[in-house]
Formats: structure tokens, sequence, C-alpha cells
């Protein structure tokens, strides 16, 4: 008799295969070419490999499921029907500097909700997992959000805007807020692995502008999950395609969206565009 294995397995067998893509670049950087999709925007044959990769593992136990994937089905949309979305490497530039953080992000929606995800952030090993409704986990172990509930006790993270850089202005504004007001301001240089890290508590807020469904379908779940908050930049919940995200535990959420809300005009606080 064959156990038919969960979603959730199925994520994490599609992201260990997906390293080992990975892994052979790291091994070869010598074969590893880097193209631009933008100035700021690398893209290497390794993610392009990876996501192939990642997609062959949920075929063989999904073969009508649809795919969400950056390099290979960026313009899919998003139906109500079950939706793997991907990210093969979160953090390309920090991949093709060698800069150790770099995550591979891999989650299952149907009607518009995730359903499971999971972050696997390949330096550390570390395996950040969610079931809609199962609490979060990292190496197997739950994990929840901070309990910090004052700026002066929290430490943030972000990205830094590199495509729209009409923001970034305000955005250097609203920084000096936050370099005033909390322990500081981290920029990793993954999204995914951002979210991961608000999940296990060790980053008690995280924004950004300009972020993409793959960038952030895994590790919003795990946030919830962890029993943390997830809104857009209008206290919304516009943020899977809407291009602006703030999450944390829900003191630390909404000082954060406060702050936008001083620091940030309207007109570049409104879902999608950046
Ligand atoms: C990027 C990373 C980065 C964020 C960028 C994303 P990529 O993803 O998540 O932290 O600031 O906006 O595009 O391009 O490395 O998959
Ligand atoms: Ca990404
Ligand atoms: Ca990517």
């Amino acid at each position: 008799m064959t156990t038919q294995r969960t979603d959730l397995q199925i994520a994490h067998e599609a992201a260990m295969k997906g390293a080992s893509v990975i892994r052979h670049y790291t091994e070869n950087r010598d074969r590893l070419t880097i193209d631009h999709k933008g100035r700021h925007d690398l893209v290497t044959q390794a993610d392009v490999e990876t996501e192939q990769k990642i997609i062959e593992v949920i075929r063989h136990y999904h073969p009508d499921d649809a795919f969400l994937g950056e390099e290979t089905s960026a313009d899919a949309g998003l139906s109500d029907a079950r939706t793997w979305i991907i990210d093969p490497i979160d953090g390309t530039t920090n991949f093709a500097h060698a800069f150790p953080v770099f995550c591979i992000s891999i989650a299952l929606w149907e009607n518009k909700e995730a359903k499971a995800g999971v972050v696997y952030e390949f330096n550390s090993g570390e395996l950040f997992s969610a079931e809609k409704g199962g609490g979060a986990f990292l190496n197997g172990r739950p994990i929840s959000v901070s309990k910090a509930d004052k700026p002066e006790e929290a430490l943030l993270a972000t990205g830094f805007p590199y495509r729209d850089l009409e923001i970034i202005d305000p955005y250097l504004g609203l920084l000096k807020v936050f370099m005033e007001e909390t322990h500081g301001v981290r920029r990793p240089g993954s999204a995914a692995y951002d979210l991961a890290s608000v999940a296990a508590g060790r980053i008690d807020g995280f924004f950004e502008y300009a972020l993409s469904p793959w960038d952030v379908a895994a590790g919003t779940l795990l946030i919830t999950e962890a029993g943390g908050t997830v809104t857009d930049w209008q206290n919304g919940q516009d943020w899977l395609f809407g291009k602006r995200i703030i999450c944390g535990n829900e003191a630390m959420t909404s000082y954060m969206s406060d702050r936008i809300n001083r620091h940030i005009p309207e007109k570049l606080r409104r879902a999608k565009g950046g």
C-alpha cells in the first residue's frame, strides 16, 4: 500500500531536490552564467534549472496542478485552482556573489488562500514550514512571532527599492525614523528569509516595497501560522500582487503601518505599481 504524500511533504521534497541543483552550481561556480533582467535584477541558469526541478517533482504527484513560478510562468496569475507559487532562488544577487543568504520558497495556494509552504535557507539548512491551521515550524520545532510591543525593543528588516527609484527619498526618510526609534534595520537580501525570520521571532517586523507573489507566498503563511499579522501599505490585504507588505506581531505591524502612513506619500502607498 502506498501512503499518499501531503502537500507539505511534496513541497519539502521539491525543495530538497531543487537544493541539489543549487549545490551543483555552488560547487561549480565557474560554470555559472549571470544575466541581467534589469540594471539591478540578476538571473542565473541555476534559478531556471532549480525551478524546473521543483516543478518536475510536484508534477510527478499532481500532474494537473497549476504553477506560478518566477522563472517559467511569472505571468500565469492566480485562479482558485491548486497553484504552486515558486521562487527557486530568493536572493539571487546574494547567490551570484556567494553571500550566504538565499532561499527556495514554495507555497501551495487554493481558492486564493495559502494551504502549505516551505522556505529553505540553503546555507544554514534551515527548513521553515507551515500548513494552514497547523502552526509554523523550523526544522520540525514550533516557532512563533516575537512578543516585542515597543519600537525600542524591536529589530526590523526590509529590502531596498531597486526598480522604482521614485520611492527612494521618502523611503530613506522612513529608514531614518526606524533607525532612530528601533534597535536597527537589517537587509539580508532575501524576502523569503526575512519573512521566515519574522515567523521565528528573530526579526520583530518587516516591510518592503515592490515584492512579487513568489517572494511572499510561503513566508506569509509561516507568519500567520506563527501568530503574526500581514497587511499591505493601506491596512488592507492586497499584498500578494499589491507589491507592498508589512508584517510582524500585531503591535509591530501597527507601529510600522503608522510610520509608513506618515512618511510615504499616499500615491506610493497604494497597492500595485512599483
Ligand atoms: C529578491 C529578494 C530581495 C528583495 C527583492 C526580490 P530575487 O528576490 O527577495 O530581498 O529585496 O525585491 O526581488 O530576485 O532574488 O528572487
Ligand atoms: Ca525573490
Ligand atoms: Ca528568484
